[in-house]
């Protein structure tokens, strides 16, 4: 359980599979109400019944985060079904991998507007809950790329960088307000789209463990624990930070 003084209602964006999943089950188990909002709504109502089934609060729904409309109206059923949602996870996000030269206009626009406009949309719609209650927590999944760079991936990683300064900022404006904003990199986590890479011949798994500190591959699980963190009465005073959550590969 966690140690907020009143129940708390999360939204987890792409809560259906991977990290967003491990979160979702994870603030839920803290004694969160988990609204899973996710482009695949059959999986995210699946993922939402095996929260339920183990006694914990959950709901899932078909949310595309690049739909500002479709946004409103659920956040507007969550609140109404939970109460006001005042922890956002931005979790939802595409990979991208295409050499800088072939990247068109129109594949920068689509991984932006998921990736960055679609976290940007979610606080918007989400933060006038939070200043009204006086606490929020907004915890940002950007990519541990953002540290270096990665060949052949600069649309996902422009669009992750951003989110690393849409963090900072929004630190700066909502604080005085309650409302923390921290953002997790992950690096190297074991989810069907680090899966699909390596199977795309993007990734290489066992050279990757090798030059991972901990010598391993990172799992879901380990980023639910970090976001829970962060998303405690007793993280109030961390926010505006980019916390590595990675093997010590950064
Ligand atoms: N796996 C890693 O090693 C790794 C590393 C760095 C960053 N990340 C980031 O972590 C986040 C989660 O990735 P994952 O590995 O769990 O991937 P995943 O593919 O397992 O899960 C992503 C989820 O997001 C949903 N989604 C995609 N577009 C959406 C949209 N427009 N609206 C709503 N939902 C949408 C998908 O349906 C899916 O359920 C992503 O933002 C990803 O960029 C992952």
């Amino acid at each position: 359980m966690s140690d907020w003084k009143e129940p708390r209602v999360a939204v987890v964006t792409g809560g259906a599979s991977g990290i967003g999943l491990a979160i979702s089950r994870r603030l839920a188990r803290d004694g969160a109400a988990v609204a899973i909002f996710d482009l695949d709504g059959e999986a995210a109502e699946a993922a939402a019944s095996t929260i339920r089934n183990v006694g914990d609060q959950a709901i899932g729904l078909y949310v595309d985060v690049t739909d500002r409309a479709r946004i409103e109206e659920a956040v507007g059923e969550v609140a109404e079904q939970f109460g006001a949602p005042l922890i956002l996870v931005n979790n939802a996000g595409r990979p991208s991998f295409v050499p800088f030269l072939e990247i068109s206009l129109e594949h920068l626009h689509q991984i932006l507007e998921v990736n960055l406009v679609g976290s940007f949309h979610c606080c918007q719609v989400v933060l006038p809950h939070m200043l009204e209650a006086g606490w929020g927590r907004i915890v940002n999944i950007s990519s541990s790329s953002t540290y270096s760079g990665t060949p052949r991936m600069a649309a996902y990683v422009s669009s992750k960088s951003a989110i690393n300064g849409l963090t900072k900022t929004l630190s700066r404006e909502f604080a005085p307000r309650g409302v923390t904003t921290n953002a997790i990199p992950p690096s190297f986590i074991d989810t069907p789209m680090l899966r699909a890479s390596a199977v795309g011949g993007d990734l290489d798994v066992q050279a990757s463990i090798a030059t991972t500190p901990v010598r391993r591959q990172g799992q879901p699980e380990d980023i639910a624990a970090a976001c829970s963190f962060l998303c405690r009465d007793e993280a109030s005073y961390i926010t505006g930070q980019i916390l590595g959550v990675d093997g010590g590969r950064s």
